[in-house]
């Protein structure tokens, strides 16, 4: 039985604003104040961990234990098969340049991987992928909820769509005719990774406050 969250305000501990206010709005029904990891000036520490579950398990302790009220983490990815799961916990990580963050181009590294693989195969490479997005919830006297969402697909070349961040444009989930890049953002928010581990954690975590 997982621990419910019963406390009015909770610390989302991401530096990133966008995943703020998604995961503000998605709590808003539950009446839970939202406070970001930078307004309460936290530190980000270093996502040291080998697992999706490890690396938003650490930032939620990080700042629930720092902080002394309970925090929520995520961390996400793209996982192909044929590449050992790879970018996995770098996603974010291939797509660093010179230059800051480039999409394209770890997009375009997939694709060489996975021409490297086929050609070292002699044949065809399998081009399943999943998204991947753990969330865990965190309380100051060190106890964590972590759940795991994924969304499965295969990979498309050439890139398609101009919506979404990241990997979206060559990622076409199961059974759909559109990438996540082509698809409107509502439609993508209610298959995804993030949607399924958030389904997850409300059930376990907030079933005393579902209406
Ligand atoms: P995080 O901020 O450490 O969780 O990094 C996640 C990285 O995975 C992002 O920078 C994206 O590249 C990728 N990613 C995670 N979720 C998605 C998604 O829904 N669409 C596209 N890319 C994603």
């Amino acid at each position: 039985m997982a621990r419910l969250f019963t406390e009015p305000k909770l610390i989302v501990a991401s530096h990133n604003k966008g995943k703020l206010v998604e995961i503000a709005d998605l709590l808003t029904r539950f009446e839970v104040e939202t406070v970001g990891a930078d307004a309460l000036g936290l530190p980000e520490p270093e996502e040291t961990g080998t697992t999706f579950i490890a690396n938003a398990e650490l930032k939620a302790l990080a700042a629930a234990m720092t902080a002394g009220l309970p925090a929520l983490s995520d961390d996400s990815g793209l996982a192909v098969d044929a590449l050992d799961g790879a970018p996995g916990i770098y996603s974010a990580r291939w797509a660093e340049t010179a230059n800051g963050r480039d999409f394209d181009f770890a997009m375009h590294k997939i694709e060489m991987a996975l021409a490297q693989k086929a050609q070292t195969q002699g044949g065809d490479v399998a081009r399943s992928a999943r998204f991947v997005c753990a969330l865990s919830l965190a309380w100051p006297d060190g106890h964590v909820e972590s759940f795991e969402g994924t969304v499965e697909g295969h990979l498309v070349w050439p890139m398609r769509g101009k919506n979404g961040f990241g990997y979206d444009p060559i990622f076409l989930p199961e059974g759909g005719d559109l990438t996540f890049g082509e698809m409107n953002p509502e439609a993508k928010h209610a298959i995804s990774h993030r949607a399924d581990a958030f389904a997850q954690l409300v059930a376990a975590c907030f079933a005393d406050r579902v209406a």
